[in-house]
């Protein structure tokens, strides 16, 4: 039984980038925790590794043993713009290996695997990935994607969790996936709570603040709409089926907003 706490903060976006310190990272994760969270998700995509291993560093010098943390297999990136999908057996194995050296851990808790088509959920990935867990590299395994992946993951019946956008701008088939992922047992990781569409333009207040300037220049889908985050957050929690909901932050008063709002 996959038991997370009902927020969960990702360490991602520019946490893997130089426009936010490690010391900054550190101290919203710190602050995460003294607020009550105790998930945290990455993955070796976010900044090629810089995320896990300012995850990994923090929890270190934490020193708690009641912190879950998910990391993902499938997707690596390199640098801005390149990103590799490997989902072979040896693929997910050197991932899952290399996650682990930045996290400085034994085993994550969750491992997901990031977009699967249905021809990688094959029987090799199958016995790879339970031998990695015999070895104690992950206890849970979940899957992420959009559309008609979350579904192919679902057909597979290899999964305790699906890690998926829940928001209040959903169609009625992803609805349905939702709601087959929930009769079936698989618990929701509720991720792009806000919705889909880009946050509002603001002028930069931070170096972080470049970030989402930057990906806007790259051509973002405009999306279907967008709330407020800890409005998001706080839907989110309420769908049935839904175990914890993800926000990412750069910012204290931000990372306050969604604790409070979301927990009222
Ligand atoms: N599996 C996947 O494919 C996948 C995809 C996306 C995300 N995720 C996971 O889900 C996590 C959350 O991602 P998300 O897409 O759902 O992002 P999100 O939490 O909706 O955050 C998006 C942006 O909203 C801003 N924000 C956060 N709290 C705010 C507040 N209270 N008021 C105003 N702005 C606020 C943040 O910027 P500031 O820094 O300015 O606060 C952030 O850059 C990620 O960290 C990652 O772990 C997984």
């Amino acid at each position: 039984m996959v038991e997370l706490s009902p927020l969960g903060f990702g360490v991602s976006g520019a946490h893997g980038t130089p426009l936010v310190s490690p010391m900054r990272t550190r101290n919203l994760i710190n602050a995460a925790v003294a607020g009550g969270v105790r998930y945290f998700d990455t993955a070796p995509s976010y900044g090629a590794g810089e995320c896990e291993r300012r995850l990994g560093q923090s929890l270190k010098q934490l020193g708690r043993s009641d912190i879950v943390v998910s990391t993902k297999a499938g997707l690596s990136s390199h640098g801005i713009a390149g990103r590799r999908r490997d989902l072979s057996p040896e693929g997910v194995e050197k991932s899952v290996r290399g996650s682990l050296g930045r996290l400085e851990l034994e085993g994550v808790d969750l491992l997901i695997l990031h977009g699967a088509a249905p021809h990688e959920l094959n029987v090799a990935l199958l016995e790879r990935l339970r031998a990695l867990k015999q070895a104690g590299a992950y206890r849970w395994l979940g899957a992420t994607g959009r559309g008609a992946a979350l579904d192919w993951a679902l057909d597979a019946g290899w999964f305790d969790v699906l890690m998926a956008p829940v928001h209040p701008f959903l169609r009625t088939g992803e609805e349905a996936t939702l709601d087959r992922a929930r009769s079936g047992g698989c618990g929701i990781i509720a991720i792009e709570t806000a919705g889909d569409a880009p946050p509002a333009l603001r002028s930069p207040r931070s170096l972080a603040d470049i970030y989402p300037l930057a990906k806007r220049v790259r051509g973002l889908d405009p999306g279907r709409g967008r709330v407020g985050v800890p409005d998001g957050l706080r839907q989110a929690m309420g769908r049935p089926g839904v175990i914890s909901t993800l926000f990412t932050t750069t910012r204290a008063d931000h990372l306050q907003d969604n604790l409070s709002q979301s927990l009222s």
